[in-house]
């Protein structure tokens, strides 16, 4: 009796294997992934089980798995960063990484925020769930800084201030993830709090932690503007780190799930996404991490963000450091979700073109998307018009005194092509990174903060430095710029330098 009753419980658990493997399908599709992947889906149609996995064995040799998100933005208008920062804490989450390894800079100002259409819920595509459930706090507002960045790096406890407390506090055998999303320009990536991260005091850090041994591999994924020119001529390729960035180190990058594009968030949102973060994190949820490397990744990535090789609204995804290390498999950084245990490695074609949205053109879209749906009359209707004629203003300021700077130190017919001048492919876009910091605080202190738009100045400021200009100089060219300006809410004292 004893066996037929073993035989028979084997043949159901079998039986209900069997049975549920597809079914797991369906509670992936109930997870809300998009269309885009639903239809694509493809079944592998072997089902293995964790033995055979060539990289069972491998794994259990194998470090922590550590991870640092950072949206470096705040502002309903900026939704997008917050929101990818969530979702990618998600993926991370199920694939096995535990929340004493994920560290997370967010300002937290969106999921409760008075214009959340559906509060205390985030979402990052335009039927997905909610991405907010669960993320760790451990850096909030004014604590999302990069001093704290760079000492949660370092896993420099002591230098931490404020937060959770939580530090990258790695071992030699470790892999190390990096995720930022946000607003950048040339040579900086923006903070919700100024100042802002300047590409070389980035790669000391990484340098610094490198000479620690505290990590066996590192892999960092940025989307910025400009995010090219975080590494482009600085990156060593020795520090057993590789990155990928959303865009090369002249142009934009780009918001996608915005309102009046294809395809749209519901309700009352602002853009929920941005092209090439949706693209990675859209890519890891459908597949096997434990198959799909991160070249592959990278691959579709740079297809997707390119909007199919046309450019026209896509940017160029470039890598940098040690390209070798692309090699690896994905989960090894990304974590592996059980439940993606019988999807392919990356193999899906994406033809879905997604329409985009300037990243620097995000807030301006939202804002008048949102003055258009107001009612008509209302005080908060005449507030918003306000603060969109003001914000346009001082983008027309900021552009104006520039040229004007640029003319005074240049003359006004070389000033354009030197401002604008970029460099070889594979140079820094300054040499002198101190003399990029003074400049601009000098800027700021007569016309006004650069603010998220001015960060699209900082390759005139590189290229000031470059053509060495000294100090005087260009307080005298700002003077003539900008002396008696009244600078408003603009007012560097108010707002702190973003250099
Ligand atoms: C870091 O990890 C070591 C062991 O790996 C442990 O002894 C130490 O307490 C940890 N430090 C922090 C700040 O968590
Ligand atoms: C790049 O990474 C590979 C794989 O970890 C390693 O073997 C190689 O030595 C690294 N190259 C450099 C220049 O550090």
């Amino acid at each position: 009796m004893g066996v037929y009753k073993i035989v028979f419980g084997v043949f159901l658990l079998v039986l209900i294997q069997l049975v549920t493997r597809p079914s797991s399908g369906v509670a992936m599709g109930s997870r809300k992934r998009g269309s885009v992947f639903r239809r694509h889906r493809v079944w592998d149609p072997i089902i293995r089980s964790p033995v055979d996995d060539p990289d069972a064995e491998a794994e259990e040799n194998q470090g922590t798995r550590w991870a640092v998100l950072v949206a470096g933005s705040k502002g309903f208008e900026n939704y997008r960063h917050q929101s990818d920062i969530c979702h990618a804490y998600q993926i991370l989450k199920r694939g096995g990484l535990k929340d004493e390894n994920i560290v997370v800079f967010m300002y937290d100002d969106i999921a409760n925020n008075k214009l959340n259409p559906r509060p205390g819920v985030v979402i990052n595509r335009p039927d997905g769930d909610d991405v907010y459930v669960g993320v760790p706090k451990d850096y909030t507002g004014k604590h999302v800084n990069s001093e704290n960045l760079f000492a949660v790096l370092l896993g420099d406890k002591s230098a931490v201030k404020g937060g959770s407390g939580k530090v990258v506090n790695s071992s030699s055998n470790d892999r190390i993830f990096i995720y930022y999303a946000d607003h950048g320009g040339p040579g900086i990536l923006g903070m919700p709090e100024n100042p802002y991260l300047y590409a070389k005091d980035f790669i000391e850090v990484l340098k610094k932690k490198h000479a620690s041994r505290t990590y066996k591999e590192m892999v960092i994924y940025v989307e910025a503007c400009e995010s090219g020119s975080i590494f482009e001529g600085i990156m060593p390729k020795d520090l057993s780190i590789y990155v990928t960035t959303a865009s090369n180190a002249e142009e934009s990058s780009y918001a996608t799930y915005c309102p009046g594009t294809n395809p749209p968030p519901p309700e009352n949102f602002p853009c929920l996404g941005d092209l090439y973060s949706v693209a990675w994190m859209e890519d890891s949820e459908s597949h096997n991490l434990k198959r799909e490397t991160i070249i592959q990744q990278y691959v579709k990535v740079k297809e997707r963000t390119s909007n199919h090789h046309t450019f026209d609204s896509g940017s160029h995804v470039i890598e940098y450091g040690n390209k070798s290390i692309h090699a690896e498999k994905l989960y090894l950084y990304q974590g592996f979700d059980p439940a993606t245990e019988n999807l392919p490695s990356n193999q899906i074609d994406i033809h879905l073109r997604m329409d985009v949205v300037n990243q620097r053109s995000a807030d301006l879209f939202f804002m008048w998307d949102r003055y258009n749906k107001m009612e008509d009359g209302s005080v908060e209707k005449r507030e918003l018009l306000k603060q969109i004629i003001d914000t346009m203003l001082h983008r027309i300021h900021l552009d104006g005194s520039m040229e004007i700077i640029g003319a005074f130190l240049f003359g006004p017919e070389k000033s354009s092509p030197i401002l604008n001048h970029v460099r070889q492919h594979g140079s820094p876009i300054v040499d002198d990174w101190e003399c990029l910091k003074s400049s601009v605080r000098i800027f700021e202190t007569h016309c006004g903060s650069l603010s998220q738009y001015g960060m699209k100045h900082m390759r005139a400021f590189a290229n000031i430095c470059n053509n060495r200009v000294s100090r005087e100089a260009m307080e005298d060219a700002s003077k003539a710029a900008c002396s008696g300006r009244d600078l408003g809410q603009w007012d560097p004292t108010k707002r702190g330098f973003s250099a």
